[in-house]
């Protein structure tokens, strides 16, 4: 390897200091990509350390880690970790491994497009990279790093901008894990409830359990109170009569992807939240950075939707709740069209009216 690469996890704002880092690179040109191992919370804080792209595919594909933005971070450095044998071959030997690896990275989870968008970065940078296999290797970490940095940095712009919408003694709901577990720092639809308890405004939470895999119970509920924010977990199917009963004042979810229109994919049991909050006048926001927008598809049905094994839905966690031949189905995503989406909250600000020309004046012809 050409030379050491100057990168410390401590560049990266922690959310609270009672939370374990999502993901972090430890160590130099030689080092390796540190994951928490989420399928192991609330009841264990175990970190995974990867050193090649197989145990990186491995631990998006069992969602080891997940969440958008931190799947993308992890494919970045994934995709170093698989080409870092490669680094003594001619260029463009070593650009062809650069795609290869990149594809089967891209392979392991269909929907969130953070983890194409944070590979095609980091090929990019190889490609228009001068010089040789440890130069461009070289590079390639350091884009990683910068993707890193960049999306605890935006996270935490999402918050500023979203935090006024959370009113003093207002009642939140959010569903599956949009937090700071799901990325490198704050979060997308937590960060504005942390920047919030931080100017020290007084609000409850609610999280919906989300089935199958529970990542509202094990992870939002872990993260917001491991930082002290009041929090309650909900069975999926309560959120509806709360808001019957007027105990929720807005709504806000992460997305997944978010098509050129606003549509927007996320967790399945989002849709069916925002048709309960648009039935009862409840504002329904969805907090993203601008890498999970895709221009590229010009509405939701283009979204590729994530299936699931049954044996998720069937013995989740151990025990069979599945009566003998019942099948299941199991989409780890739905789509919530954007009539339903009361505002967006990105980096650069609230994003509303939620239309293609809203979304394209936002960010131009990029994304
Ligand atoms: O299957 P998961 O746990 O990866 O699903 C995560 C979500 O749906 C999140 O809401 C989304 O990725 C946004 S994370 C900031």
């Amino acid at each position: 390897m050409s030379k050491t690469i100057e990168f410390s996890a401590d560049d990266i704002p922690r959310t609270h200091p009672q939370l374990p880092r999502t993901l972090y690179w430890e160590g130099g040109a030689d080092g390796q990509l540190a994951l928490l191992d989420q399928t192991r919370l609330p009841a264990e804080v175990v970190t995974l350390p990867c050193r090649d792209a197989a145990t990186v595919w491995e631990a998006i594909k069992m969602l080891r880690v997940r969440g958008a933005p931190a799947i993308g971070v992890a494919a970045a450095y994934g995709l170093c970790l698989g080409t870092r044998e490669h680094c003594d071959a001619p260029r463009d030997q070593f650009l062809t491994a650069v795609d290869e690896v990149a594809d089967y990275l891209n392979g392991a989870r269909p929907t969130a497009v953070n983890l194409a968008w944070a590979l095609r970065r980091v090929t990019a940078v190889a490609k228009e990279t001068e010089g040789d296999g440890p130069v461009l290797w070289a590079r390639m970490l350091s884009e990683a790093h910068a993707i890193a940095r960049e999306d605890a940095e935006r996270c935490r712009q999402i918050g500023e901008h979203g935090a006024a919408l959370i009113p003093e003694g207002g009642r939140v709901l959010t569903h599956c894990n949009a937090g700071a577990l799901a990325t490198v720092a704050y979060g997308t639809a937590l960060s504005p409830m942390y920047i919030a308890h931080e100017q020290g405004r007084r609000f409850s939470v609610f999280a919906d359990e989300t089935r199958p895999l529970l990542q509202g119970a094990r992870l939002t509920a872990f993260e917001l109170a491991a930082s002290g924010i009041d929090v309650t977990v909900l069975c999926d199917g309560v959120g509806a009569s709360l808001m019957q009963a007027r105990e929720i004042d807005l709504v806000v979810v992460g997305a997944d992807r978010i098509a050129a229109n606003g549509d927007t994919a996320n967790k399945i049991g989002t849709y069916s939240l925002a048709v309960a909050a648009r039935h009862h006048g409840i504002p329904f926001y969805v907090a993203a950075p601008s890498s999970t927008f895709d221009l590229s598809v010009a509405n939701g049905g283009q979204i590729p939707i994530e299936q699931r094994s049954d044996d998720e839905v069937r013995r989740g966690f151990g025990t069979e709740t599945v009566a003998g031949t019942a099948r299941c189905l199991n989409p780890a995503f739905d789509v919530t069209p954007a009539a339903l989406i009361t505002g967006i909250i990105t980096e650069i600000g609230l994003l509303e009216p939620v239309t293609a020309e809203r979304i394209s004046g936002f960010f131009g012809s990029g994304g």
